[in-house]
């Protein structure tokens, strides 16, 4: 036999077998369900647990992925490319590790995933949107899902197709580090910017209720979180007990998943807290038979960071038992991050003696492998570069422009009625710009903004507020930055008004916790030596109601900013009048710290400003005028809304 025949043969017979061994997971004319049911069949014990393990970016070296056949990969707050923090460097770790996961027997893609809170914000150079507490002020649906669909392009940009957000937490004490990536203390509102999910996946066409689903890859699979009571703790103590009958934790804090869930959102993370002493991470009866079975939720139920470890006190004690009551509980993936030998070493034996079923495993490969399949990630698994250039488009960067404007709170315009403050002048002869927060773009995005933690200073690219202001005047205006002035500046400068911007300084999670709330770093002195010399307007950066009480008689007018990320011309556009302010409260504003926790509905409520409370600009009676003051209320509930309305306006 020539050569040539030879060649020729062996081509007949790859031919043949290759038709002999149609792989139906591979047709993507199948139906799903069909394709997981397909792979499930050939998989083995292995390829199951490594499926349901999520590794952090910094251990998942190429043979790593490829050896223990890993189904995800994560980035943690701050966790970027080796190579950089660009688009290309991101694209080619996202890729280098799909190739990995593509090479293995059965050639699944592994979903790489990511902490997109507030925009793609690990990235540098990308739009940096409000945080949630301020998108809350907005009541806007559509704008949070024209969020989710900015948000999802910038995270296809750097190749990644899985976010966890949106938080759909209801923080009930602003006290709680997290309280930022709250929308709301208000239930209802938190529910309606659920919508955030349609921005981000896409418009489910068949409402099934929960089936995941991602429209296709200019979408991301997003993560509803965290399931369930993570803002109902006890004195908002991040991840701490969530004391509240069942009746209440559906109707406050687990609502929001029943319209998620109907919306398509592909997973699910579990709540670090525990419900009434026991670890959410451990409740089978809230994971599986609630959200698996009541609420019909189809998609994969993950951990959070090293959320089965803390099981046990102290975390990891029993590493063994964190595994067989997690899994058993219902949970589909575990973020382990780090330590995953110990993970799927401990999970094969559990399996093998009998502790855990394989019928559990293969719910959760099942699940798993169903978002993959219904996201087209078996399809288009790697990066597509044309994407690059969606990272912070000048798009993207206006629609948090808006973003910002409408989440701005107006709480005071003027010391006296008939006279206020805002609109600000443009062509002022003089403007004092002062505090910490005018000119740092670190402060004005907050924490989860390149780290974890947040950072001072110029971290990424955007426009403080101090630079927003600069553009909106008069080029005959002048400007003096002070950001720490002293007693007797102000007065010195013989400035038409101040600016004073303070507040917070950037945190995330338990470092955030706080039982004071009062301003912090050299805020309070700010606004005093400011405004006892000048007419001021304090606008405050801050990811909750602070204390203020003290200082608003000393105030020409006040804002809330929340924590409004890159784009500072957002609060300038505004404060000079170009438009009005239309955000109100998504939080009660509480005089005192000995009030909390103090939410809208609450029998003693006697907040300094209510929930829903927020003025517009110019008109006679804006400061503090009542007539302004009531139409301006939102009824979500007459019952709710009586008492409290009553007892305000007998005090006006
Ligand atoms: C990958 O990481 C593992 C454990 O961290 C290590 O044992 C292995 O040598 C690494 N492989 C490569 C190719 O770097
Ligand atoms: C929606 O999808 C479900 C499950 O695939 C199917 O049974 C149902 O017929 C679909 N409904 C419509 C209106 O297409
Ligand atoms: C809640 O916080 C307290 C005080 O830090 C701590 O002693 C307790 O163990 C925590 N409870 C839970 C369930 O985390
Ligand atoms: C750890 O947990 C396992 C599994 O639940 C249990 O069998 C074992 O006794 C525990 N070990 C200790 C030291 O408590
Ligand atoms: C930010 O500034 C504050 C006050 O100056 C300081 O306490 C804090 O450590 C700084 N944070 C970072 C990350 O530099
Ligand atoms: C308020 O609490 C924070 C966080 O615990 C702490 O860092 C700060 O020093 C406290 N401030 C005051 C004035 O007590
Ligand atoms: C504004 O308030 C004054 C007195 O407080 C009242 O007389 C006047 O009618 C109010 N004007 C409007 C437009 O509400």
């Amino acid at each position: 036999m020539g050569k040539g025949s030879c060649v020729t043969l062996l081509l007949f017979i790859g031919l043949v077998s290759s038709v002999y061994s149609y792989d139906l997971y591979k047709d993507p004319s199948q139906d799903v369900e069909a394709r997981v049911q397909d792979l499930l069949s050939r998989m083995t014990l292995a390829e199951k647990v490594g499926q349901m393990t999520q590794i952090e970016r910094g251990v998942s070296n190429n043979s790593v992925v490829k050896d223990l056949f890993i189904g995800s990969v994560l980035s943690g707050g701050g966790s970027v490319p080796d190579a950089g923090n660009t688009a290309e460097a991101w694209q080619d770790l996202v890729d280098r590790l799909q190739n990995d996961a593509l090479s293995t027997r059965l050639g699944i893609p592994m979903i790489y995933g990511i902490d997109a809170v507030h925009g793609h914000n690990n990235v540098f150079g990308a739009t940096i949107f409000p945080h949630n507490v301020g998108l809350g002020c907005t009541r806007d649906p559509d704008l949070v899902k024209r969020i989710g669909v900015a948000t999802a392009l910038e995270v296809r940009a750097t190749g990644i197709p899985y976010v966890f957000a949106p938080c759909i937490a209801t923080c009930r004490d602003p006290r709680w580090g997290r309280c930022y990536e709250s929308y709301s203390e208000s239930t209802e509102v938190v529910t309606s910017l659920t919508d955030i999910i349609l921005g981000l996946q896409g418009e489910p066409a068949n409402k099934t209720a929960g089936f995941p689903f991602v429209a296709d890859s200019s979408k991301v699979a997003a993560c509803a979180k965290h399931f369930v009571g993570d803002g109902g703790t006890t004195n908002g103590i991040n991840e701490n007990n969530t004391v509240i009958d069942y009746k209440g934790l559906v109707d406050i804090h687990m609502a929001p998943y029943f319209d998620s869930i109907a919306k398509g959102v592909s997973t699910v993370m579990i709540s670090y807290t525990s419900w009434n002493g026991m670890k959410m991470h451990a409740n089978k009866f809230l994971v599986t038979q609630v959200l698996k079975y009541n609420l019909k939720f189809k998609g994969f139920v993950i951990s959070d960071w090293e959320g089965i470890d803390r099981i046990t006190s102290p975390a990891g004690a029993n590493y063994t038992f964190s595994i067989e009551s997690s899994i058993n509980a219902g949970l589909d993936m575990i973020m382990v991050p780090n330590n995953y030998p110990q993970f799927i070493n401990g999970l094969t034996d559990l399996v093998k003696g009998g502790y855990i079923n394989m019928h559990r495993i293969d719910d959760a490969v099942t699940r798993i492998l169903r978002v993959k399949f219904a996201m087209g990630l078996f399809e288009k698994p790697l990066a597509d570069r044309s994407y690059s250039k969606h990272l912070g488009s000048e798009e993207h960067r206006s629609l948090a422009r808006e973003a910002v404007r409408k989440s701005l709170v107006l709480l005071k315009n003027g010391k006296e009625a008939g006279k206020p403050l805002l609109p600000l002048s443009k062509t002022a002869a003089k403007i004092i710009v002062a505090g910490s927060h005018a000119n740092d773009l670190g402060r004005q995005c907050g924490g989860w903004t390149i780290t974890w933690q947040g950072g001072n200073g110029t971290t990424t690219k955007g426009t403080t507020i101090l630079d927003a202001i600069k553009g909106a005047v008069s080029p005959t205006t002048q400007i003096v930055y002070e950001p720490y002035p002293q007693p007797g500046f102000a007065q010195s400068q013989g400035a038409d008004f101040a600016i004073v911007v303070v507040g917070e300084p950037p945190y995330a999670e338990t470092f955030g916790d706080n039982l004071n709330l009062t301003i912090p770093e050299a805020g309070i002195p700010t606004i005093q030596n400011v405004c006892g010399e000048v007419r001021c307007l304090v606008i405050l950066v801050s990811g909750r109601p602070l204390v203020v009480e003290p200082y608003l008689p000393v105030m020409d007018a006040f804002v809330a900013a929340w924590l409004p990320g890159s784009e500072g011309a957002g609060v300038s556009d505004v404060i000079f009048g170009d438009y009005d302010f239309v955000g109100t409260l998504a939080r009660t504003w509480f005089k005192s710290v000995d009030q909390l926790p103090m939410n809208v509905g609450d029998e003693k409520y006697d907040p300094l400003f209510p929930f829903g409370y927020g003025l517009k600009m110019g008109t006679p009676n804006s400061s503090g005028g009542s007539i302004n003051f009531m139409r301006r209320w939102r009824l979500l509930d007459i019952s709710c809304w009586a008492v409290p309305l009553i007892i305000h306006m007998l005090k006006l």
